[in-house]
């Protein structure tokens, strides 16, 4: 005869009843450990012990400070987001210390963070020379006075002519400058969500995301993302009927790791789903401006609803350290001026003029058009370097942005290799940067930003090595 259970196990064996019953379901929060040791009337040790078995089955994961939340029901498949259909909960995230090593190297877009990077191109020193000469022209007690928030008018026009061009006509009142796409990014967010609130984001996607979600406390559903064409309308559709999604975030030109390229009918249907659904969509559109043979209009163009947010920087296509961006808010436009002088106060005037001066002196379209070409030789020498690695390795051909992703076959960890590769000064991207439910162990993503030196191409050459291809 078996003896009667041990209270933790029938602690455990109800806990799991609960979960198969829908008491509780995946993404949710279990009740505390104290609610439990009052509810059932045991101890904290049996409650923990509980917990830890249901941990070790995979059914719930603790996330600290925030409790145990039920991630399968039980005898569910484990969940792998790159398909439809098996998508997994809306969850908390939790970045790990590593990520932000990772991220603190520039997140790898250089393989080779160390080497030298050569000259500035031509377009780099006309803006210095034109933030220069703003700089010089500013008047004696300036310093003394912060911008407007909304920023400067000047560059407002700018970015606002140039929209124009990309078929979306937007007034200079409607865009708000920012410290780049990541406050952009951030503002989007803070106006349209509350802490709980389910983001839906691309996976794989931008980690940056991932980390301003963890921040605001809001939970991620991940949904399936096809390097080559973008976010899954099909299985966003499904993510919608089975969770209350508050905004989801898209990059539909050139979307980091890939490159993906939404096409038009996935943009109509997403549009389409945000308004049956009545979610905010907030495009990040930093990597429009590096297709190499056109740049798409934005899907703000297509938004008869004013309910996509737009967010953009020079992060990409001039450069990192201006440390500029705007968003256009839609309906959360006014909140988000509000959020940008409570975050900010004001961007740097000097910068903002002197880019301006550079965009309304042809500059900027120069920069872009040299740009471009180098950056598609750039992509045709990786891919071509790529597969002479012989190899099973599937790899997108991005049209734009500034990277390749590489899916490696199954049970390579680009995560090991990672820490392999840094004690030979490589600094890798692994796949699992880019989903917080720890998916894409064999993807890497591989930038061609960098010239293709003799040092570049030799740490290129090397990871084959390193990640036990070969
Ligand atoms: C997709 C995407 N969005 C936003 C950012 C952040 O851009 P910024 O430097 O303008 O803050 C990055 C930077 O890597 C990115 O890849």
């Amino acid at each position: 005869m078996r003896k009667a259970p041990y209270h933790y196990e029938a602690l455990e064996t109800w806990l799991l009843e609960q979960i198969r019953a829908g008491r509780w379901r995946p993404g949710d929060r279990l009740p505390s450990i104290r609610a439990l040791c009052a509810q059932q009337g045991r101890s904290k040790v049996t409650v923990l012990h509980a917990l830890h078995r249901l941990e070790a089955r995979g059914v719930v994961e603790a996330y600290p400070k925030a409790g145990y939340f039920v991630t399968t029901t039980p005898d569910d498949a484990p969940p792998r987001p790159q398909a439809a259909g098996q998508i997994s909960a809306p969850l908390p995230v939790t970045v790990s210390d590593l990520f932000l090593d990772i991220m603190r190297r520039s997140a790898a877009f250089d393989l080779l963070p160390d080497a030298p990077s050569g000259e500035p191109p031509p377009g780099i020193v006309a803006l210095n020379r034109a933030i220069g000469r703003a700089l010089r022209r500013q008047r004696d007690g300036q310093f003394q006075y912060y911008d407007e928030p909304m920023g400067h008018l000047s560059l407002r026009e700018q970015l606002a002519s140039q929209a124009a061009r990309r078929g979306w006509r937007v007034s200079p009142d409607r865009l708000c400058i920012t410290s780049g796409c990541q406050h952009a990014l951030f503002l989007a967010l803070m106006a349209t969500c509350r802490a709980g609130d389910v983001v839906a984001v691309e996976s794989p996607g931008f980690y940056g995301v991932l980390q301003l979600l963890e921040q605001l406390d809001l939970r991620v559903v991940e949904v399936p993302t096809s390097p080559e064409t973008g976010m899954d309308m099909a299985a966003l559709a499904e993510v919608l009927e089975r969770w209350p999604v508050r905004a989801c975030v898209v990059s539909p030109a050139f979307a980091t790791p890939g490159g993906a390229l939404m096409p038009d009918a996935a943009r109509r249907q997403l549009l389409d789903l945000a308004g049956r659904h009545d979610l905010a969509v907030i495009e990040d559109d930093i990597y429009a401006e590096t297709g190499f043979a056109q740049v798409p209009d934005p899907l703000k163009a297509l938004d008869r609803d004013d309910r996509v947010i737009l967010c953009g920087s020079f992060s990409k296509s001039l450069s990192r350290d201006l440390r500029l961006g705007w968003i256009s808010g839609a309906r959360w436009h006014r909140q988000i001026l509000h959020l940008k002088l409570v975050t900010q106060l004001a961007s740097s005037r000097y910068l903002q003029q002197g880019v301006a001066e550079f965009m309304e002196d042809g500059g900027y379209a120069a920069h872009l058009r040299r740009q471009r070409g180098l950056l598609r030789e750039r992509r045709d020498r990786l891919l071509s370097m790529l597969r002479d690695w012989r190899v099973p390795v599937r790899m997108t051909q991005p049209q734009g942005g500034l990277a390749v992703w590489l899916e490696l076959p199954e049970g390579v960890d680009t995560l090991t290799a990672y820490s392999k590769a840094l004690q030979e000064g490589i600094v890798l991207t692994p796949g699992s940067l880019f989903s917080a439910v720890g998916a894409f162990s064999n993807g890497l993503r591989i930038s061609f930003a960098h010239a293709w030196d003799e040092e570049r191409r030799t740490a290129l050459g090397r990871l084959p090595a390193l990640l036990e291809l070969v």
